[in-house]
């Protein structure tokens, strides 16, 4: 089925709708066949879940994805890890149901009608830590058992350093050496969380995986990509818009998505400037609340670095003389702002340059102070 807009702004709708990333496909389907598990690392919105899902498409074995953002302990990672694998490996109807009661030594599965969907899911509740260990066992016996190649990509990886179990890591690891049909992907944007568990020797995942870090998509591959897809629509579109578009966007994956959203569905023919423009004012209007917000939620000395950094575009040396006297700056102020910022995801470290993370932010700072 065609959709109405091709430019997505959430989830995967297949090969039509998704911009090039030939390389790094091959890159995760060779990584994957060869036996080894991947780490997929980069700044948020770049690209990394549509990745995952496009990648799924060219793989010939059982493939099963798992969100873990939401999870603060082994028990919920435990449960949305199980009903992951359940859900998305057996069926609820027929004659895997018994298959299912017997993974299970511990807990009691059932089933319930999937709101979203309408259809029978599995579902599990597990009321303990105790509980919640034996089961992740049951789980990973399970896989053991099951003789099918399958893949499992678990997304927002660093959540595990979080949990109150400090023992998750070792655990986890000592379960997945132990699976020879299986293979991971573990991704991720918190890169200094997820680098130091895959590259500390003294951690338990040290060296197990490939990693590969997802950067913008080519100016030339994502313009063309747009092209076809206004053409196709029968609305034509300009090299030098198509340029100032992602360029606006900073090529990073979500903006450049929703910019082409909305300058799609506004047009039935040409698009020009004046479109871009009233876009651009829409897209502040829109985020206006939430950006006057953060100036609420900073220091007035980050709020400060912040703008100046959106008004540079991108800082190499943050401590550069010219830099700090531009906009009135002290040496030892930015130093501890450019942390706090950092923290709290308002700049991104893209190569040695800071940026402001949310790109749009950045452009309505530009433009506003
Ligand atoms: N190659 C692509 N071509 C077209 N659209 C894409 C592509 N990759 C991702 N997108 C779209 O960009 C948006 C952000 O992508 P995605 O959610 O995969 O990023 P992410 O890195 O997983 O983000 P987060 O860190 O927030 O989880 C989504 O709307 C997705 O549909
Ligand atoms: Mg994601």
């Amino acid at each position: 089925m065609a959709l109405d807009n091709p430019f997505l702004t959430q989830g995967y709708a297949g090969k039509e709708y998704f911009c090039n990333r030939q390389k790094e496909t091959q890159k995760i389907l060779t990584t994957l066949e060869n036996g080894r598990n991947l780490t997929l690392i980069s700044l948020r919105r770049m690209g990394k879940t549509g990745l995952i899902h496009h990648s799924f498409k060219e793989m010939k074995v059982d493939c099963v994805y798992v969100d873990i953002l939401h999870t603060t302990n082994l028990k919920e990672f435990t449960l949305i890890f199980g009903k992951a694998i359940i859900n998305q490996l057996e069926t609820p109807l027929g004659k895997s149901w018994n298959q299912v009661l017997n993974i299970f030594k511990k807990i009691q599965p059932s089933i319930k009608i999937d709101p979203l969907t309408g259809q029978p899911a599995f579902d599990l509740s597990i009321s303990n830590e105790k509980e919640a260990e034996d089961t992740l066992e049951d789980i990973f016996n399970y896989l053991t058992k099951r003789k099918k190649k399958t893949v499992i990509a678990i997304d927002e990886f660093q959540q595990i350093s979080y949990y109150p179990e400090k023992k998750t890591e070792a655990l986890l690891r000592s379960y997945i050496q132990n699976l020879h049909n299986v293979r991971f992907i573990f991704a991720g944007s918190i890169k200094h969380i997820l680098t130091a568990m895959f590259s500390d020797a003294s951690r338990p995942f040290y060296q197990s995986t490939q990693f590969l870090f997802l950067e913008s998509i080519e100016k030339n591959e994502y313009t063309e990509f747009i092209k076809s897809h206004f053409n196709k629509s029968k609305k034509k579109i300009e090299e030098n818009i198509l340029g100032e578009i992602v360029e606006w966007a900073h090529l990073h994956t979500f903006y450049v998505q929703l910019f082409c959203h909305k300058v799609f569905s506004k047009t039935d023919k040409n698009v020009d400037e004046k479109l871009l423009a009233e876009v651009k004012s829409e897209i502040f209007e829109e985020n206006e609340p939430y950006y006057i917000s953060y100036k609420n939620l900073l220091s007035t000395q980050q709020w400060n670095l912040l703008r100046a950094i959106a008004k540079e575009g991108s800082v190499s040396k943050i401590n550069q003389k010219k830099f700090l006297n531009t906009y009135q700056l002290s040496a030892s102020s930015v130093q501890r702002s450019i942390k706090a910022l950092e923290e709290r995801e308002m700049v991104a470290l893209e190569g040695n340059s800071y940026r402001v993370y949310d790109v749009f932010l950045g452009r309505w700072l530009a433009e506003n102070y």
